[in-house]
């Protein structure tokens, strides 16, 4: 793969900066296509690694110091390796919450500079920060030649966000960064971490990203809420099941039998866990079947049990699903990612999606008074290091 623009961008600013070839890496971002706040209920999700990506250049330095540089913020962090510490709403969270967890876990390392610069846009639900995380993970493994498999590093990235971005995220984010592969998507059991690689044939149509420009400031708290009253509902069903360690233990029957009365909010919030969980199975279905059909269909499902009980929707979001809902030439359509803003995920015929594009464009902006951003999204594979001899 010959390196993008970007990488070369970071690259040279590397080399600007400290006169030396740094080592590169990149790490995309993502999409998914059905199976949304399942991953922290030990639920499956179906992501895949699209074609923007998170580019990280690294080299060590003679001292304990850290240096990290952002191309795209134009911004600057200086600290020492036995300094780093969480900044509340900082981008350096992301690198350093990595530097954390290697620490942590007994890895020796020492001083070193990093860039970074990425074409992952930010809170638009395509998990700019796993590929942040992913990528300095990546990047800083190679460097300190510290021989971490990826299956590690996936929760190394995973942790930095808990403890210092304190977003209690699930895994799929950082699972399909890491492991995307191109023209497939991964059906990942996040009880048992087994996957699958599943061919991505939509035959004719393309998965259309549209993001609301809504930036999803809210969501860090209200998702770590939403995982709680999940946590919630799942210990009410144990008390009287004991086998039930998450909700994808749990049954429609047993959450009517234990929560609805007493507890009719968390109900609410379980029924669409439980309700997702075999949607995601039955999906993945209809896709090895070919029935993109069935599958879209699921997904506008989907969206409503995410808008009307997981309540993540936002008005932006479910304007752009039902200004397509009854459109022949858009098989599915939902909210992807943690809510609150960010991007639907629709897919749409070939031929109609540029049409598609201006009708809702101006639709949106006369509703919403927002400018709508489409992406088509590309399959990639995950996360790698970048050959910048090319
Ligand atoms: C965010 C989290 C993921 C997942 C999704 C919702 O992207 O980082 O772990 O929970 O929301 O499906």
């Amino acid at each position: 793969m010959l390196p993008s623009l970007i990488a070369r961008k970071t690259f040279k600013k590397y080399q600007e900066l400290y006169s030396v070839k740094p080592l590169v890496s990149r790490s995309p971002g993502r999409v998914n296509i059905i199976g949304e706040h399942t991953d922290y209920n030990e639920g499956f999700v179906l992501p895949a690694a699209i074609d923007k990506a998170v580019y990280v250049a690294v080299g060590k330095r003679g001292d304990d110091r850290i240096e990290l540089h952002s191309i795209e913020f134009n911004s600057s962090y200086k600290t020492a390796l036995s300094e780093i510490a969480p900044r509340e709403g900082q981008w350096t969270n992301y690198v350093l919450g990595v530097v954390a967890q290697i620490v942590k876990r007994g890895h020796s390392i020492s001083g070193f500079n990093l860039v970074i610069d990425g074409e992952v846009p930010f809170g638009a639900g395509l998990s700019s920060s796993a590929a942040v995380e992913c990528a300095t993970a990546f990047a800083l493994n190679e460097l300190f030649g510290l021989h971490i498999p990826k299956e590690e590093l996936i929760f190394i990235a995973q942790k930095a966000e808990h403890e210092y971005a304190k977003v209690m995220c699930g895994i799929m984010d950082q699972f399909a960064s890491m492991f995307g592969k191109k023209d497939h998507v991964v059906k990942l059991d996040c009880k048992t971490m087994d996957y699958e690689y599943v061919p991505l044939k939509l035959e004719g149509y393309k998965i259309l990203l549209l993001n609301t420009n809504v930036k999803h400031s809210l969501s860090s708290t209200e998702y770590n809420v939403r995982r709680e009253q999940c946590e919630k509902g799942a210990a009410m069903v144990k008390k009287h099941h004991p086998e039930v360690n998450s909700l994808r233990d749990a049954t429609l029957e047993m959450l009517d039998k234990y929560v609805a009365s007493s507890e009719p909010l968390i109900y609410q919030r379980c029924k669409y866990v439980v309700e997702e969980k075999r949607r995601l199975l039955e999906g993945c279905e209809d896709l090895k079947a070919g029935n993109i059909v069935a599958l879209g269909q699921k997904m506008f499902q989907t969206h409503d049990g995410l808008s009307k009980l997981y309540e993540v929707s936002c008005k932006e979001l479910d304007f752009l699903v039902d200004a397509v809902r009854d459109n022949p030439e858009v098989l599915g359509s939902r909210m992807m990612g943690g809510g609150f803003g960010g991007c639907t995920i629709n897919i749409v015929k070939e031929e109609a999606i540029d049409s598609l594009i201006t009708k809702l464009s101006t639709s949106y902006s006369q509703a919403m008074g927002l400018e709508l951003t489409p992406y088509i999204a590309i399959i990639e594979d995950g996360t790698s290091l970048v050959n910048m001899e090319d």
